[in-house]
């Protein structure tokens, strides 16, 4: 009797052991390599991969496509981008579509993350000019092929790239007679593939598109002659026409299709986490107007009708304004939001525009830093990839945005790291990267964050425009020594098993 009672004891205390383990590993942000499994996640999450059309389709034209923006940036300056000479044929997924499909119900997935492009659809940009058939069916047969092997796709509409004519035309996004434009191909693609795409994303990055691009000039033979004096104004525009193109396309899907398609639609942002330099009340500040100016761009029209206070008084007439009625199309166009996350800086307070370089914007009073005034990097550098690991920052994102807009549903819509590993094969920092931001996730929904879902960029090793395919970004190794031959890493492995076996790791 006494033996029984003390084996009762034992076991009580073990199973008291195995549960605080349990908890401390959905609360462990950085813990390595075995995640939250995946049963402890809700039934109906969407766990997948991720790729653009422009990143991996290549044969641009076949069929009749027309010319892209970066296809022509990339003609015109072959040497300064890494492996431009594969640029043509990228992974051929535009042929090897079927073959992909397979590879992805390989890995267990039950969502791609997919994007449409438009100068394969409407050549030229508008519906004046004709649509492609053979684009149209392509991405039919692609939707079809996801489907009939469980996989459902999410497609976002622009993902960086677009008809030259509509740059060379009317300037692209600088000009807001794009919202026209955007519109027609919009409606086109609820019209034919809205029966079967539930989760929509507009655009994707539209900061980088605007801080890259329009504020510093990369990749822009145009560029506004703004860096001389840090004072830049098109870099706003942009963003405010990428605003209007997403509201105005929900708008329409909303009035016209939604009630029938039952679907969802959103925008993909680009996040991080700025963390202050110091604890001086200066650098609190600046981590915070960091936030605001990275996310609130986007956040506050979305959320509450129109842009942060604190940038309106730093940027000034340069920050455009919404119209009464733009205002009420903007506030609330989300049936949820997409983040794409990587890393994490910290923010210093900078009074001196002139000392604002880098990827920062002119305008913010703040520069973002590798390292804090104690000298201390903000994650460990993972030595395949020369990236600081910080799954901390994509748990503070995803609490700052439920905290301060109304606790949207939101997908993780990119997260994944590079590798510069000898062999490409071996990717076990990637599942280590992969596992602690997928617990940094699971974190999130434990402190009540709606999380819907989470997608690895890359599904397959993807040209990373300057970088070219150097970073080896896929869970499918791309082996261009060999055919094109898809080859699963490491991580894919271990994602399959994450995602297939009920029993955790
Ligand atoms: C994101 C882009 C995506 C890919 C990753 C590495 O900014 O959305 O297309 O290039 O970075």
């Amino acid at each position: 009797m006494k033996m029984l009672s003390s084996l009762k004891f034992i076991l009580t205390i073990l199973s008291i052991v195995v549960l605080l383990s349990n908890l401390c590993q959905a609360q462990d942000v950085h813990h390595k390599k075995k995640p939250s499994f995946r049963p402890s996640f809700p039934s109906d999450f969407l766990f997948g991969a991720g790729s653009s059309a422009f990143q991996i389709e290549g044969d641009f034209h076949e069929g009749g496509g027309g010319t892209g923006v970066w296809e022509d940036r990339i003609d015109r300056n072959k040497a300064r981008f890494v492996d431009g000479d594969k640029f043509d044929t990228m992974i051929e997924h535009y042929k090897r579509y079927k073959e992909d499909v397979q590879h992805l119900k390989y890995l267990g997935v039950n969502s791609y993350r997919m994007s449409i492009s438009w100068s394969r659809i409407l050549p030229d940009g508008t519906l004046k000019g004709g649509i492609n058939k053979e684009g149209i069916n392509f991405y039919n047969n692609l939707i079809n092929e996801l489907l009939a092997n469980g996989i459902e796709p999410l497609v976002t509409i622009l993902h960086f790239d677009y008809p030259l004519a509509i740059q060379q035309n009317i300037g692209g996004f600088l000009n807001h007679t794009i919202v026209k434009y955007y519109k027609d191909y919009c409606e086109l693609l609820f019209k034919t593939y809205g029966d079967r795409v539930k989760h929509w994303t507009t655009t994707n990055e539209a900061q980088i598109v605007a801080i890259y691009t329009y504020m510093h000039g990369y990749d822009n033979d145009n560029a506004e002659p703004c860096q001389d004096l840090r004072i830049c104004s098109q870099a706003y525009t942009v963003l405010h026409n990428f605003l209007i193109c997403h509201a105005t396309a929900t708008h329409l899907y909303r009035q016209k299709f939604q009630e029938t398609q039952r679907g969802e639609i959103g925008l993909v942002i680009s996040s991080q986490s700025f963390v202050p330099y110091s604890s001086k009340a200066e650098d609190v500040a600046a981590a915070q107007r960091l936030m605001v100016f990275w996310l609130g761009w986007i956040l506050e029209p979305l959320f509450y009708g129109d842009y942060p206070q604190i940038m309106r008084n730093l940027v000034g007439n340069r920050l455009p304004n919404f119209t009464e009625k733009e205002k009420c199309m903007i506030k609330g166009s989300a049936d949820f939001i997409a983040i794409n996350y990587y890393s994490s800086q910290f923010a210093r307070y900078e009074s001196n525009r002139f000392k604002i370089g880098g990827f920062d914007n002119f305008d913010a009073l703040a520069t973002s830093e590798e390292f804090n005034v104690e000298g201390k990097s903000i994650g460990q550098k993972d030595q395949y990839s020369g990236r600081y690991v910080y799954p901390k920052g994509l748990y503070d994102v995803l609490m700052f945005i439920k905290e301060k807009y109304q606790n949207p549903n939101i997908y993780i819509t990119e997260n994944g790291t590079p590798s510069n590993n000898p062999n490409p094969l071996e990717d076990e920092h990637r599942i280590d990267y992969i596992a602690a931001h997928i617990n940094a996730t699971k974190a999130a929904i434990d402190n009540g964050v709606n999380v819907r879902g989470y997608f690895v960029w890359a599904a397959f090793d993807t040209f990373e425009f300057a970088a070219g395919y150097s970073g080896h970004w896929g869970l499918y190794h791309v082996d261009f020594n060999n055919s094109l031959k898809r080859i699963p890493k490491a991580s894919a492995k271990w994602y399959r098993n994450f995602l297939t076996s009920n029993c955790g790791h």
